[in-house]
């Protein structure tokens, strides 16, 4: 199958991270968001990251506008899906939502277009099974920030198709990404580890172990990490990083999780990091 028009479903973070990536390989793009205000908002953050390499000589002003171009965006979710060939779900983390988005997508979009969720922990066949075609229902699962982060996760849910595995691997690769392929299971690979390894950090800065400096310090200079797990916390959102523990913990049934008392405390008062300006550090 031939992977022509691709639709986007949110316009935060994830969602306009991925649209710019699919806009810059040549695809057509349609983002569908619930209000024109967040899909302006998505338009503008990808403007922003493509006018990053404009100093460095790396992309011209002709050619951010031909990406833009190939950029649409639409609240009408019928509209927005019908003719995709493969459409990406990058809605907030909340599985109510999520099933609900699915069982739209099962009545608007054409038979053989492949329905990809970007979930960082959700079960794909529990997605999937909002619709008639679970063998055409599989993550895809980016990384922030999405032009940047070599990896894709390609997961496979328990009715997925080799085939729609073998076309979302090379939909990643024509991305100039890495995929790799996982097995349904809570956190795929990447939030497995490493919210595993971010609660870590935070019980250690909890129990008084450290600082929140130095315990960053120490995971970049000791472990060569870009960023501190705390600092990578507060830029990932500790609502979703909260968000992933919750799925870990329920979901895991012979993993002895806890979930940090600051992390909840945290996100209860609105200090999310990085997007809020409060998180682990003020900005
Ligand atoms: N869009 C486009 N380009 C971006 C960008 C963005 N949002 N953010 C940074 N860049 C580019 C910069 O322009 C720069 O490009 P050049 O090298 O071509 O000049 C390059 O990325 C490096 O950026 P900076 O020089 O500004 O800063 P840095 O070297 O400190 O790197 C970083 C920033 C790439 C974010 C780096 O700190 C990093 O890799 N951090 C870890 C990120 C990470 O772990 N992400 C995964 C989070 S988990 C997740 O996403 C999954 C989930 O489900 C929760």
């Amino acid at each position: 199958m031939k992977i022509e028009k691709v639709a986007i479903l949110g316009a935060g973070t994830m969602g306009s991270g991925i649209a710019h990536v699919v806009a810059q390989s040549g695809y057509q793009v349609i983002i569908r968001d619930i209000s024109q205000e967040f899909l302006d908002k998505g338009l503008k953050t990808i403007r922003k990251n493509l006018e990053r390499g404009l100093k460095k000589g790396r992309i011209t002003e002709e050619e951010i506008d031909t990406i833009m171009k190939r950029i649409q965006t639409t609240i009408d979710l019928e509209n927005a899906v019908k003719d995709a060939d493969l459409v990406i779900e990058a809605i907030p983390e909340k599985l109510e939502l999520k099933l609900g988005t699915f069982n739209e997508l099962n009545k608007f979009t054409k038979p053989e277009a492949i329905l990809a969720s970007n979930t960082s922990s959700i079960s794909i066949t529990k997605l999937a099974s909002e619709t008639s075609k679970p063998d055409k229902v599989l993550g895809l699962h980016f990384f922030n920030p999405a032009p940047v982060m070599k990896l894709v996760e390609v997961i496979r849910g328990e009715k997925t198709s080799d085939e729609t595995m073998n076309v979302a691997i090379d939909f990643a690769k024509s991305l100039g990404k890495t995929p790799v392929r996982v097995k349904e299971f809570p956190g795929f690979i990447v939030n497995k580890v490493l919210i595993t390894a971010i609660n870590e950090a935070i019980d250690t800065y909890e129990r008084g172990i450290a600082s929140a400096e130095d315990i960053d310090t120490a995971m970049k200079l000791g472990c060569n990490w870009p960023m501190g797990p705390l600092e990578l916390a507060d830029y990932i959102g500790l609502d979703v990083v909260l968000d992933i523990s919750k799925v870990l913990k329920e979901n895991i049934k012979d993993f002895n999780y806890r979930v940090p008392k600051i992390l909840e405390e945290l996100v209860s008062q609105g200090k999310l990091g990085r997007k809020t300006g409060e998180g682990f550090y003020k900005y």
